[in-house]
């Protein structure tokens, strides 16, 4: 035997010790065999449905520009501050009403056998069980939102773990929960997921109500009054292509008289299933263009109600935007290293628009879908959503001098900020990013109505809670229309 069909037959064999086993006296000698790409060359069209089922439906990851992940070389994160999104959920009791009676419709029509699309229908069972699931976590399927908290806690304690001292004697932690059901129960889950076993006797839950008494002391600031509804208020959930889907259905099925609000209303139930199911057979049900309307409904919604279309709510997050300047300029040592809060997806909206990121130039249109699309919220906030700050220590280099630098992480994808991305990897140095930052910044106090009997900044991070009280769920099931927390977890009476 040759020595070139030895070592051909080890590596068919599976007993070869060399990655470079086929090396043929022949240009390109130096060729790995199997031919695996060490860089894949498919960058096909990028679709998911993932990024046109809106704020509704499973996590993915933000479209990315192409910067590592990773510290840049020469950097390592001193401080962490995150803002995260509950994670995937039911739907609340609003949407699980328009369900029913769309699905009312189909089921009106006594059809005993669904043929063509809607064949699965012969099958199908309508997945929220009962309403004491409407508004919670879910808990089933690969999209479990439990399971998201819980996945997404250990990612980053393997990321960022080094920022606190599992060695330490009477450590305390503080993580911040906004006074909601869902959001706390995501909170706990990311916590256990993040600090492990460790969980119970470092971290103190503090929960913080949402209410408006709480002013700007809160993760979940509104304006008193939003005089800004004019667009917001008149949003119709319509697009043409929605009617193409209702000819569509209605001919399948005799008697069938659904409208545009009926197709808007199973595209956001099949949004929905995926959070409880991982699956949805009504996915399919509907078109690619379809889906992309659907989405551009949720695009509009959230760039005009609570995004950077409404002109208050620049102002709105300017109060986490303007607090965490305050904790990144305090620093690791004095304040503390490690800021994990949650929140719902309409308070991380107006804190991008204050730091700028994914501000289109022009208002989205009303009158037809653009492309591309400078706001989509599946980049944006989909279910269990996250603004990373981390904040940099760098060697110097010989772009940029040794120093303090600040990246943006939304979704998982870094994004320059706007103006300032000198430093290594794109990042914008400290000093630079507060002054650009702190320079436009809108008051919330004066611009939504508060007077001085309200808090008047953010101080929790500062004035934390130590006690681990709260850290577990320690009541029974709080009915969906009583999910406002108080300090103490307990049902809020509004
Ligand atoms: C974390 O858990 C380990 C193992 O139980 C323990 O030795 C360590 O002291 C704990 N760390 C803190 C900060 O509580
Ligand atoms: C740790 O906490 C316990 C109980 O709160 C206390 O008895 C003990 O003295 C503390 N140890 C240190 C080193 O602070
Ligand atoms: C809809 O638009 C009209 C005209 O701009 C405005 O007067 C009205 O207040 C808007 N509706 C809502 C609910 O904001
Ligand atoms: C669609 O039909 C429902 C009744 O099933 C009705 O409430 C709704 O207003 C209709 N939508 C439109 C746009 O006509
Ligand atoms: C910070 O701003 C100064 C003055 O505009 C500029 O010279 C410097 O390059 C900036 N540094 C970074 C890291 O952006
Ligand atoms: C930002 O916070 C500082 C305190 O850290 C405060 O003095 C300033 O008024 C705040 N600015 C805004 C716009 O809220
Ligand atoms: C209304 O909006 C304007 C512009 O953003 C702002 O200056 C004003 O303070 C707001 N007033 C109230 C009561 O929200
Ligand atoms: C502040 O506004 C509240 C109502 O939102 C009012 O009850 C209170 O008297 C006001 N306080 C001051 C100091 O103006
Ligand atoms: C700590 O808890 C008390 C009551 O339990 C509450 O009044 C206070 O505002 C809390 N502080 C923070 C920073 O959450």
């Amino acid at each position: 035997m040759s020595p070139l069909t030895a070592s051909l037959l080890a590596v068919l064999a599976g007993t070869s010790t060399l990655a470079t086993a086929y090396t043929p006296n022949r240009p390109g000698s130096q060729t790995r065999y199997p031919f695996a790409k060490p860089y894949s060359q498919d960058f096909l069209e990028g679709y998911s449905v993932l990024k046109h089922v809106g704020g509704q439906g499973p996590y993915a990851n933000r479209d990315s520009y192409g910067i590592g992940r990773d510290p840049p070389a020469g950097c390592a994160v001193d401080q962490l501050i995150m803002v995260k999104r509950h994670a995937e959920r039911w739907p609340g009791s609003g949407p699980a009403g328009s369900f029913a009676v769309t699905l009312g419709k189909i089921y009106g029509t006594k059809k005993t056998r669904f043929t063509d699309e809607l064949e699965f229908l012969n099958r199908w069972q309508y997945f929220v069980p009962d309403p004491n699931y409407i508004e919670m976590e879910t808990i089933n399927g690969p999209y479990a939102g439990l399971l998201d908290g819980y996945k997404h806690g250990v990612e980053y304690g393997a990321r960022y773990g080094h920022l606190w001292d599992a060695t330490a004697t009477n450590a305390t932690i503080p993580m911040f929960s906004s006074g909601y059901e869902r959001v706390l129960m995501t909170a706990r889950k990311f916590g256990e997921g993040f600090f492990g076993w460790n969980y119970t006797d470092v971290v103190a839950m503090n929960i913080v109500p949402e209410q408006s008494y709480m002013g700007a002391n809160s993760l979940t600031p509104s304006c008193l009054v939003d005089n800004d509804t004019a667009t917001c208020g008149n949003l119709t959930n319509y697009h043409p292509q929605f009617d193409i889907a209702v000819a569509r259905l209605n001919a399948l099925v005799p008697g069938l008289q659904l409208n545009h609000t009926d197709v808007y209303n199973l595209m956001q139930m099949a949004a929905f299933e995926l959070n409880v199911r991982g699956y949805s057979d009504w996915i399919d049900v509907f078109s690619l263009d379809e889906w992309v309307a659907f989405g551009y409904t949720q695009d509009l919604h959230y760039y005009y109600c609570s995004g950077p279309g409404d002109k208050n709510m620049r102002a709105v997050g300017s109060v986490y935007a303007n607090a965490s300047l305050a904790l990144l300029n305090d620093g690791p040592k004095k304040t503390g290293k490690l800021f994990l809060n949650f929140c719902h997806d309409t308070n991380i909206t107006p804190i991008l628009a204050a730091l700028g990121i994914s501000v289109p130039e022009e208002d989205l249109p009303l009158d037809h879908i653009p492309f591309p699309n400078a706001y989509n919220t599946g980049n944006i906030v989909p279910m269990g959503a996250h603004l990373t700050i981390e904040r940099l220590a760098c060697n110097a280099t010989p772009v940029a001098p040794e120093g303090t630098y600040v990246r943006l992480i939304l979704n998982e994808a870094v994004v320059p900020f706007t103006g300032c991305q000198d430093g290594p990897g794109f990042s914008c140095s400290l000093a630079n990013y507060t002054s650009l930052v702190s320079a436009s910044l809108p008051d919330f106090i004066s611009t939504c109505g508060y007077n001085s009997s309200y808090p008047q900044h953010l101080s929790f991070w500062w004035d934390y809670n130590t006690t681990k009280a709260y850290d577990y769920e320690t009541q029974p099931y709080i009915p969906s229309r009583e999910k406002q927390l108080t300090y103490q977890g307990t049902a809020a009476k509004l």
